[in-house]
């Protein structure tokens, strides 16, 4: 059911954790199963994301998406960041079964939130952007991973 890729990087995930005094910071949750996911991003000066750390209250596929959307942004600016789509994660896992493709969402959304409090943060634009439906930044992960 699960591909090699999902199962290394939901029993050995990469990334987990969290960044103090991060430079933006993402909490989405799904509407439909109840699952949360927070990312912290740790982006420098010239726009690079130096850091990525993730945490997560969320089904398997979602703790692997997680794990490798991480992976991907890691040393990307912020619009390459950006152009990582919850396909490309998937993509880069191998797939996921169809009825776990909504998972695969709460890892783009999430760093979209992150990207959106860095830019809220730092008064800036970033171009292609959009405030995530499922921001949910002033409530807490009921658990963490
Ligand atoms: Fe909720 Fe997968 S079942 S994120």
């Amino acid at each position: 059911m699960y591909s090699e890729k999902v199962m290394d990087h939901f029993t050995n995930p990469r990334n987990v954790g969290e960044i103090e005094d991060a430079s933006g910071v993402g909490t989405v949750g799904n509407a439909k199963c109840g699952d949360i996911m927070r990312i912290y991003l740790d982006i420098d000066e010239e726009g690079i994301i130096k850091d990525v750390k993730f945490k997560t209250f969320g089904c398997g596929a979602a703790v692997a998406t997680s794990s490798m959307a991480t992976e991907l942004v890691k040393g990307k600016n912020i619009n390459e960041a950006l152009k990582i789509t919850n396909k490309a994660v998937m993509d880069a896992l191998d797939g996921l079964p169809p009825v776990k493709v909504h998972c695969s969402l709460l890892a783009e959304e999430a760093i979209h939130a992150a990207l959106w409090d860095y830019a809220e943060k730092n008064s800036i634009v970033i171009e292609g952007l959009e405030k995530p439906k499922s921001d949910i930044s002033e409530e807490e992960p009921r658990e963490e991973y």
